[in-house]
């Protein structure tokens, strides 16, 4: 096949990429607007007859045109993709994460070309820390950021366009996901790199808020096995059972790391900080036969502090710049 990645430069579009080219025979244009988030860096060393590079933007509608006449299918990471910008700028997220979409739509309509949405299990909004339950594929939406409103939005253009236009979709929210090539503003990477620096971590708030962490690979398998076997029209909830609390993760990385579990500051909280994300994958793993592959999170976690360590080159230019708008917002 061949595929069009958008965001392909982005952290977990660039992880897809690299799994597409060592588990498939597939090709791949990645088509990326290289904003902050973007890194060509992180699609460095793949063969160039496997995977070719368009600098653009989805909301080009001419250019989004041309791309999809070459494309057998197509799988669609790009997006402003952190709450915390989204408090502070909302309107590149309605840019990007609808009208992209819909650009991106359109052209799947007049090409009939096969459409991943790759969506966050942030469209739910959240769940109370002592509630049993998990999302699943009928929770019905209710996000609470300018950025998951967004991507809700983003996922029912797609549903409208399955439905009235005949659009050839598929759907996949997944829960957080962690690994190589993830942005210093977030979470895991942020406090990692701090540690490197000899900054203390960052606690919102109390840290009581959970997480349900998947690694980056295990998300690309299970695109990869809705973009081959899973059933046009559907929705598949993405996640591997780890759910943590955020103290609990940054006391992790502190031990891991060789600090005092303890050797971090809360600051002030997000806005609107959603309690707890939790998925029920079991649709994906009973009907596709999908299972994660990095059970166990400790494992994971230390992997991803030796990568940090190994690419400071990666990571270090965009690390004083975010820490100066964190600081400006006492957190
Ligand atoms: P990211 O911010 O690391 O990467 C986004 C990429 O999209 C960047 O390379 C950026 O340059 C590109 N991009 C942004 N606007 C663009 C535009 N207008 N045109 C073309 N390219 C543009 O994001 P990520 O964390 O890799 O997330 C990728 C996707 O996965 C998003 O759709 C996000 O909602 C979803 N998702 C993320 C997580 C997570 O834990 N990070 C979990 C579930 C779902
Ligand atoms: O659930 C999927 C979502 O996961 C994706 O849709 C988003 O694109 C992705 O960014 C992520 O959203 P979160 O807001 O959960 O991720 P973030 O890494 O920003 O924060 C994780 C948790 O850690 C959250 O509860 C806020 C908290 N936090 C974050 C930062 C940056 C801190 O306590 N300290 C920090 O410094």
């Amino acid at each position: 096949m061949r595929l069009l990645v958008t965001g392909g430069a982005g952290f977990i579009g660039s992880n897809f990429v690299h799994h597409i080219v060592e588990h498939t025979d597939h090709t791949v244009t990645v088509l990326d607007a290289l904003t902050y988030a973007g890194n060509r860096a992180s699609l460095a060393g793949l063969p160039s007859e496997r995977v070719r590079f368009v600098r653009g933007d989805i909301t080009d509608a001419a250019l989004v045109e041309e791309l999809f006449a070459g494309a057998d299918a197509v799988v669609h990471y790009a997006a402003e993709s952190h709450n915390d910008n989204s408090l502070d700028d909302p309107r590149p997220f309605l840019d990007t994460n609808i009208i992209g979409t819909y650009t991106l739509l359109e052209a799947a309509r007049r090409h009939g070309t096969r459409f991943h949405h790759i969506s966050t299990d942030e469209v739910y909004g959240d769940l109370e820390l002592d509630d049993p339950a998990r999302f699943t594929e009928t929770t019905p939406y209710n996000p609470s950021s300018p950025y998951s409103s967004t991507k809700a939005g983003s996922d029912l253009l797609v549903r409208a366009w399955v439905r009235s236009f005949g659009v050839r979709a598929t759907i996949s929210n997944c829960s957080n996901n962690y690994g190589p090539y993830q942005h210093v503003e977030k979470f895991i990477p942020r406090q990692i790199t701090n540690v490197i620096r000899g900054i203390r971590p960052k606690l919102y708030g109390a840290g009581a808020n959970v997480r349900d962490w998947i690694h980056a690979d295990d998300h690309s398998s299970a695109v990869l096995t809705i973009l081959e076997k899973g059933r046009i029209g559907e929705t598949y909830l993405i996640g591997a059972d780890g759910e943590r609390s955020n103290r609990d993760v940054v006391e992790l990385i502190l031990t891991l790391m060789g600090q005092p579990a303890d050797a971090y500051d809360h600051v002030a909280d997000r806005a609107g900080h959603d309690l707890r994300y939790a998925i029920d994958s079991s649709k994906l793993r009973s009907e596709l036969g999908w299972a994660p592959r990095f059970g166990d999170f400790e494992g994971g976690l230390a992997a991803t502090i030796d990568w940090y360590r190994d690419n400071e080159d990666w990571w270090a230019p965009a690390k004083d710049a975010t820490e100066a708008f964190y600081a400006g917002k006492g957190q």
